[in-house]
């Protein structure tokens, strides 16, 4: 159902409070022919409102004739930044972006975040982001869960569906994302409520089973026949099942690329108001799946690139799969049981 203009003023008032937005900071607002016009439409008023001097920047799109979905996290790579030296310029010189239109997973990316630069995403529709409004409440979670990954030597994942998946850690930072930029240089998405790290390269191994009732990301599906992936030496090398498996197979033989078979992050949902049913009621293209990233106790990981963690792999292929009823253990001990995080 619609939200209207004043719920959302006041969503955005409430993330960029918990941002630290300052009056006369500078706000760049970055848009592309996909951004929502009531997201772009109340957060020019809601930065207005808080004293900012606000610019908006809007890009062309890129990739759309590669892509073979319209979801921005589907395909990655070169970005409307890619060779764009006036307009990383002017995102280099604001105190924070509200990115609307999706530049994760790009180099540009990490070099305004090295000057200072915050960047927030926020590219769910409006209704999503005021169910999804971060809290103080969750950052704190959140990063309980990316300290107690940092002092792990190793993740193992285990379910009853099949999966025994261990990925040795150590040589990425963890990363908590819980939905605002309180510190420069920060980026974050607005929504989400996880933690997550890398495996370390080459090291993960095992058999993941993605089973009924899960969800490949971006096809914004539910799996109805178990997949059976083969993790040898950091890379998926046999994805075996019945038809899901190989739409899922034959989606990723279509970026001709070795390094789209890499386990790229790991991780587990910390989000109680995001929901592993909402997917189902969503038309495909309103929504990029956050709730399915981010509800409570799946374990999620993906196949792609981990140069966001500052890895070498840059594949344009990038997958995300949450997992229900796993047991997430660190170093042995459990922090999830079941698909229920054991934090409380
Ligand atoms: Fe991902």
């Amino acid at each position: 159902m619609p939200v209207s203009d004043f719920q959302m003023v006041e969503a955005w008032t409430k993330v960029l409070k918990l941002s630290r937005l300052e009056p006369r900071q500078n706000v760049t607002i970055l848009t592309s022919s996909a951004t929502h016009p009531q997201t772009l439409a109340t957060a020019l008023i809601a930065t207005q409102s808080m004293g900012a001097v606000v610019n908006r920047l809007d890009l062309p799109p890129v990739n759309g004739e590669k892509a073979l979905s319209r979801d921005s996290l589907a395909y990655l790579g070169t970005t409307p930044l890619t060779g764009n030296r006036a307009a990383i310029a002017a995102l280099k010189e604001s105190d924070l972006v509200l990115d609307l239109m999706t530049l994760l997973f790009s180099p540009e990316q990490l070099d305004i975040l090295k000057t200072g630069t915050k960047i927030l995403l926020a590219v769910e529709p409006p209704e999503v982001l005021t169910r999804l409004v971060p809290t103080e409440a969750d950052r704190e979670r959140v990063l309980a869960a990316r300290a107690r990954i940092a002092r792990a030597k190793e993740m193992r994942i285990v379910s009853g569906a099949g999966t025994d998946f261990r990925c040795p850690l150590g040589e990425f930072e963890p990363i908590a994302e819980y939905g605002y930029v309180d510190e420069p240089g920060r980026w974050d998405h607005w929504p989400s409520g996880f933690a997550l790290t890398f495996p370390n390269e080459g090291g993960a191994h095992g058999r993941i089973v993605i089973d009924r009732g899960d969800i490949l990301l971006p096809q914004k599906c539910y799996v109805n026949a178990p997949i059976a992936l083969t993790v040898e030496q950091g890379f998926a090398t046999r994805i075996e099942g019945a038809i899901d498996a190989q739409l899922l197979s034959e989606y990723m033989a279509s970026f001709n690329d070795p390094e789209a078979y890499a386990i790229s992050h790991i991780g587990w949902g910390l989000q109680p108001r995001a929901h592993w049913s909402t997917l189902g009621l969503y038309d495909r293209e309103a929504t990029i799946g956050m709730d399915a990233r981010a509800f409570e106790g799946n374990f999620l990981f993906s196949l792609g690139p981990n140069n966001e963690a500052g890895g070498k792999r840059t594949t344009t292929c990038h997958i995300d799969i949450p997992l229900r009823h796993c047991d997430v253990y660190l170093d042995g001990e459990a922090v999830v049981r079941n698909g229920v995080v054991l934090d409380r």
